[in-house]
């Protein structure tokens, strides 16, 4: 075993480039193919087979890079073997109709290190959880079964972030304008920012969708989506800061604008990626930069291998490939970094 180990890395450093030898820190280059795959969805119509999705609306990657879709409309979780083009429903009957077997609008999904999902359920007003390999889910936030603004309800919540250590789960409560916190095992959330009614000011949210935890600068990053920007909540703050789009809430497809974003999230060099929605692109802003590339999309809202239709999320794989929910072409498509 260890002369096996031993083995590898002396190949890794026989096959490490010599032009590299002296470079102490080598950022590589960030670009991604245009012409992106299709890895699930391939029917090009919406419907319910296995080969099919309707409005998928996020998708995780799990360590082999096996597929979670949030096939949004057919009100299930569908999960793709990696490679494998047809998937399986892991949770979500498809039926309408308020049980734990059933999901209305699932809408964003995050997984732990166990693999089990928590998934926004959105128009059933609940975050469920779902263990791995069960049928079924278990409500854990939104317990009343009825929208509302008290502590133990939500109104048509979409992203969530879970602190890996502490496992506390960060809800964006999207129709309440706040983000709340809650804790594993208790029936309440806290609230932690806005909720003090819609607006741009850096106080207020404004349907608030995407998070994302960035443990780095200990902040939540916001897709603060009605006033088309992106924002930064640092944890025990009262107010945002602005990281990407317009700070007075216009809309745009400029490098500086965007147009009704749904999720954005950080690569591990805190790059920022957005899914730009009504503009069909998805916008790449270098870690600290204000103006946006387009790596996916042209802005045209058609359904070829390089455009996108109303993207609502996106995620990276460990080797920083871009996967896209390409919402409205009911499709998930990869675009390879090279
Ligand atoms: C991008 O992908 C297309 C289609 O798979 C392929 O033909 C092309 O060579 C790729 N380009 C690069 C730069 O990898
Ligand atoms: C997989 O999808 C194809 C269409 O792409 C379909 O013809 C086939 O029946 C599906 N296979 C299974 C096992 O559902
Ligand atoms: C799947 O789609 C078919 C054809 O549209 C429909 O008849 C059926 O009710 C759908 N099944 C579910 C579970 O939604
Ligand atoms: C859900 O379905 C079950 C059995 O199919 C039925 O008895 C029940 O009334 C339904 N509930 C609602 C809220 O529609
Ligand atoms: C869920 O799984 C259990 C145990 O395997 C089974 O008895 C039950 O019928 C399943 N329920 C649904 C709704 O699929
Ligand atoms: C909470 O809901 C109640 C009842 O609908 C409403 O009167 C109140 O203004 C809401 N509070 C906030 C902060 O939105
Ligand atoms: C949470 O609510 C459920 C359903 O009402 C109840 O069964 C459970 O005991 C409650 N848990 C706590 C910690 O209060
Ligand atoms: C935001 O609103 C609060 C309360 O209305 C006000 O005190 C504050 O000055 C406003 N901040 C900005 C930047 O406009
Ligand atoms: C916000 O967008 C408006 C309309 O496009 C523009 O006039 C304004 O300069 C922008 N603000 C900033 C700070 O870029
Ligand atoms: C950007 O918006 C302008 C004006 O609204 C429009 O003319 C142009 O076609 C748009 N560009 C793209 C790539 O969608
Ligand atoms: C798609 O683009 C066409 C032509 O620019 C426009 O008329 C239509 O409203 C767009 N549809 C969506 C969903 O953006």
């Amino acid at each position: 075993m260890l002369l096996i180990i031993a083995g590898i890395i002396l190949l890794l450093f026989l096959i490490k480039p010599k032009s590299t030898k002296s470079v102490p820190s080598y950022t590589p280059e960030l670009r991604w193919n245009s012409t992106g795959m299709t890895v699930a969805g391939t029917s090009s119509m919406p419907g319910n087979a296995s080969h099919q999705l309707n409005d998928p609306a996020d998708i995780i990657l799990d360590y082999e890079n096996n597929l979670y879709i949030a096939d949004r409309k057919n009100n299930r979780i569908q999960k793709y073997l990696f490679g494998i083009l047809n998937g399986t429903t892991v949770t979500g009957s498809g039926i309408y109709n308020y049980s734990q077997y059933q999901l209305s609008n699932p809408a964003r999904m995050i997984m732990d290190s166990n693999r089990n999902l928590y998934i926004s359920d959105t128009s059933y007003h609940r975050i469920q959880f779902w263990p791995n390999n069960a049928n079924y889910t278990m409500t854990v936030a939104g317990i009343t079964n009825i929208y509302g603004n008290s502590s133990n309800q939500l109104y048509y919540p979409i992203g969530i972030a879970l602190h890996p250590t502490s496992g506390e789960l960060y809800i964006s409560d999207q129709f309440n304008h706040r983000i709340m916190s809650h804790t594993s095992g208790t029936n309440f959330s806290t609230l932690l920012f806005g909720g003090n009614g819609a607006g741009i000011n850096n106080t207020k949210l404004y349907y608030p969708y995407g998070l994302h935890l960035d443990l780095f600068s200990n902040s939540l990053i916001i897709a603060n989506t009605f006033v088309n920007n992106i924002v930064r909540y640092v944890f025990g703050t009262n107010t945002w800061t602005l990281v990407a789009g317009n700070i007075s809430g216009f809309a745009g497809n400029t490098s500086t604008h965007l147009n009704s974003p749904y999720e954005a999230i950080l690569d591990p060099m805190g790059n920022l990626y957005v899914a730009d929605r009504n503009n069909h692109r998805i916008q790449f802003f270098k870690a600290g930069q204000s103006n946006g590339i387009t790596i996916a999309g042209t802005g045209a809202n058609s359904s070829s291998a390089t455009t996108l239709l109303l993207p609502r999320s996106l995620r990276l794989d460990s080797q920083l490939n871009l996967y896209v929910a390409d919402t409205g072409n009911h499709r998930i498509l990869k675009f390879l970094r090279y």
